[in-house]
């Protein structure tokens, strides 16, 4: 009899196990330079993880951007202690770009969460093992699973794919929230492009359009723009603990900004809920790395076959600003 429970119980136990390393559900890492825009990217995909049973994250990692990489640790920790995840661990990155480092000047205020000085107590200390590394080993542990959203310089992301050369292929898909698609309303580089140029172009010359999707910021601030007033009093008013530091958080940038675009919230929003996407278009997709249009993203639209990129091309306006309501509701 003894021995019969015995048995069952490690058969349960061995059940567990087996089940926790083949576990098939879709993960999600989220690279960024927090900055207030990764902020709400972040607090958007744990909110829409615990509600709507979206991918797991499993992993933040920090690069330089926004502001530098030891405050973005900090503010990640931070966005941690306010969404109650601090199980979700940190990984550091990356502290300066491959080869030019850009002064990236203070958007979102010094400490590149609108300096309130608030939620600074009671922060988990992150990882030892080092965004890099990371990244590579939860591809192999998650192989087939894991999406990659880069918000910031595409720094960690280059580093990893030259240590281990099938990176790419072994997770489920990159979402790249950089670059225009550029003309004469858009002639200038976008800032995650312009931050790390070489790592971006390393990323193009790696991927294939079933991996790796480019969300540029043109095509975020052509459907994805809101009034300052509409971000300020109606999803702003949404009177949760969440929002209350999301809106101290941008502050800063709010008080200098007449309309709301935001990049990182649309670029996690496409990943785990694509329906957003009105259209998606394949391009030979590139970087110019010299001369004055360095930093300058470049799109050839074409058939898939002979495409090495996706590209969100336009986002379902009115869903996604009520996708922002709905989500932002919760707590
Ligand atoms: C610029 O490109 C976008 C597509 O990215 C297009 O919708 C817009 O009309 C273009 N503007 C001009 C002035 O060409
Ligand atoms: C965004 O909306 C504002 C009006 O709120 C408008 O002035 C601006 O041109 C729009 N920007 C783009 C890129 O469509």
């Amino acid at each position: 009899m003894c021995i019969m429970l015995l048995l069952l119980l490690l058969l349960i136990n061995l059940s567990c196990v087996l089940c926790s390393i083949t576990d098939p559900s879709p993960k999600l890492v989220i690279d960024n330079d927090a900055g207030g825009d990764d902020a709400m990217a972040i607090f958007l995909a744990l909110l829409y993880e615990k509600h709507y049973n979206g991918p797991k994250l499993i992993g933040l990692t920090t690069v330089n951007g926004n502001t530098n990489e030891d405050n973005v640790c900090l503010n990640n920790q931070r966005v941690l202690k306010i969404i109650k995840r601090q199980d979700v661990p940190i990984y550091r990155g990356s502290k300066s770009s491959l080869v030019r480092t850009p002064d990236a000047g203070h958007y979102y205020g010094k400490d590149g969460l609108g300096d309130s000085g608030k939620y600074l107590d009671g922060l988990k200390p992150a990882h030892t093992k080092n965004a890099v590394e990371a990244l590579i080993d939860l591809s192999k542990e998650h192989k087939d699973q894991l999406t990659v959203v880069t918000l910031g310089a595409l720094t960690n992301v280059a580093l990893a794919i030259k240590l281990d050369p099938d990176f790419l292929s072994r997770i489920a898909h990159l979402y790249v929230g950089a670059g225009h698609i550029h003309n004469d309303s858009w002639p200038k580089a976008e800032f995650n492009a312009h931050m790390d140029v070489e790592a971006y172009h390393v990323v193009a010359a790696h991927a294939t359009p079933d991996r790796v999707t480019f969300l540029p910021f043109s095509q975020v601030q052509q459907h994805c723009n809101f009034t300052v007033e509409w971000r300020k009093d109606v999803l702003g008013a949404i009177p949760t603990d969440i929002m209350r530091a999301q809106n101290l958080f941008e502050q800063v940038s709010l008080a200098s900004q007449e309309s709301w675009q935001a990049l990182d919230p649309a670029a996690v929003a496409a990943a785990i809920n694509p329906s957003l996407v009105d259209e998606f278009k394949f391009s030979r997709h590139d970087i110019v790395t010299c001369g004055e249009k360095r930093g300058i993203t470049t799109n050839e639209f074409l058939e898939k076959e002979n495409a090495n990129a996706r590209i969100v091309y336009s986002y379902k306006t009115e869903k996604y600003k009520q996708f922002l309501l709905d989500i932002f509701k919760l707590e």
